[in-house]
């Protein structure tokens, strides 16, 4: 069994300029101890897939609709008590930034010893040795010294280690990561990837890693989905994404990232801009900005086609340029929406 199933999953927000469909017919699978990348420009609706797992989208203007299982139970179905127990113990996120999700008027320290409190039967004097180890299990160089610090006191870097340390203080099975580096300067976002790539290892975690950087989806990933305008347009195991982009956004999203051995080759930016998310087109929502747009784009949204194993893509050109596929995908740990409607 997987450890989390999506099942056409929709989020929609109904706004003043209308019904803005965030989220749309999003299916993937995850299995235990996998990392998954979620990439996409910003507005694809990432944030707002993490946050339907969290089962988070409890406004009234907000409409969720589809299946979020998470080791059998649904997160949709269940009352605010049963949600946050998931949420205190299998599925953790780190948000993007610290600052703002850190308490500024608690220590570090605090923190921790609170979220471990909540959520574990440990005694005071317990929680705070575990705070201690869960910090040396995040590698932060002096432990005492930060759970006696308050937010401000100490670097972006080491705020979003004690966030990873908070996070993994219920001891979760899967950990979503929402754009944990961007707020960081280059050098600290590596070390930050290199620890989660760690952590997952060592702790036999599941992640969800969001990023709108295709080179960091390939230092820490085992599999890619792309999303575009809400939907998943692609997904494969991270290597063959890199060696076949199926899908002209896919192309696109890589041309526009420096990537290993690249340098100085110039970047060549996606042209225009994602749809208004209240108004998309009625045939692929691409197909303003696809270099390869035919009229059948504009006329009838693409099906999700199979590229190879474990590989699919949502492209009408996918048949004609990628043929039949040689075998049939085989265990795969994402699975796009089969159906093709928008
Ligand atoms: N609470 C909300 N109300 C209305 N629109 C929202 C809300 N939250 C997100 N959106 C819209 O949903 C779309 C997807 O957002 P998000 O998931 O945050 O994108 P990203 O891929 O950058 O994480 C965006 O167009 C955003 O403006
Ligand atoms: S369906 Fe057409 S417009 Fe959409 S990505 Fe494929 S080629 Fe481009
Ligand atoms: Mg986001």
């Amino acid at each position: 069994m997987s450890l989390l199933t999506v099942r056409d999953l929709s989020v929609e927000f109904d706004t003043r300029d209308g019904l803005v469909r965030a989220v749309n017919g999003v299916s993937f699978d995850l299995d235990a101890g996998q990392a998954l990348a979620l990439l996409g420009e910003s507005g694809s609706g990432k944030s707002v897939t993490l946050r339907a797992i969290l089962g988070l989208h409890g406004h009234a203007r907000t409409r969720v609709a589809g299946e979020v299982v998470v080791k059998g139970r649904d997160v949709n179905r269940l009352d605010e008590r049963a949600r946050q127990g998931l949420r205190g113990g299998v599925v953790s996120m780190v948000f993007q930034e610290p600052m703002t999700a850190l308490d500024p008027v608690y220590t570090i320290g605090a923190q921790i010893v609170e979220t471990l409190l909540q959520h574990r039967d440990l005694d005071r004097d317990a929680a705070r040795r575990r705070a201690r180890e869960l910090l040396d299990l995040v590698q932060v160089p002096s432990p005492e010294r930060c759970l006696a610090s308050y937010p401000h006191e100490i670097s972006g870097g080491m705020r979003q280690r004690a966030m990873i340390a908070i996070a993994l203080a219920c001891e979760p099975e899967l950990l979503l990561a929402d754009e944990p580096t961007t707020a960081l300067d280059v050098t600290v976002q590596a070390q930050i990837l290199w620890l989660l790539r760690d952590l997952q290892k060592r702790l036999g975690l599941a992640v969800i890693f969001v990023t709108h950087d295709l080179g960091v989806a390939a230092e820490i990933a085992d599999a890619a989905a792309v999303m575009y305008a809400g939907r998943i347009v692609e997904q494969a195991p991270i290597r063959e994404l890199f060696q076949r982009p199926a899908h002209p956004y896919t192309e696109g999203l890589m041309q526009a990232t420096v990537r290993r051995g690249q340098k100085g080759q110039a970047l060549v930016p996606i042209p225009g801009a994602p749809p208004n998310l209240a108004a998309l087109p009625p045939g692929c929502a691409f197909a303003p900005r696809c270099a390869r747009v035919r009229d059948e784009c504009v006329a009838a949204p693409p099906a999700v086609h199979t590229v190879g194993p474990g590989h699919l893509a949502r492209c009408h050109l996918v048949p004609e340029r990628f043929g039949r596929p040689r075998t049939e995908p085989l265990s795969i740990a994402v699975n796009l929406d089969q159906g093709g409607s928008a």
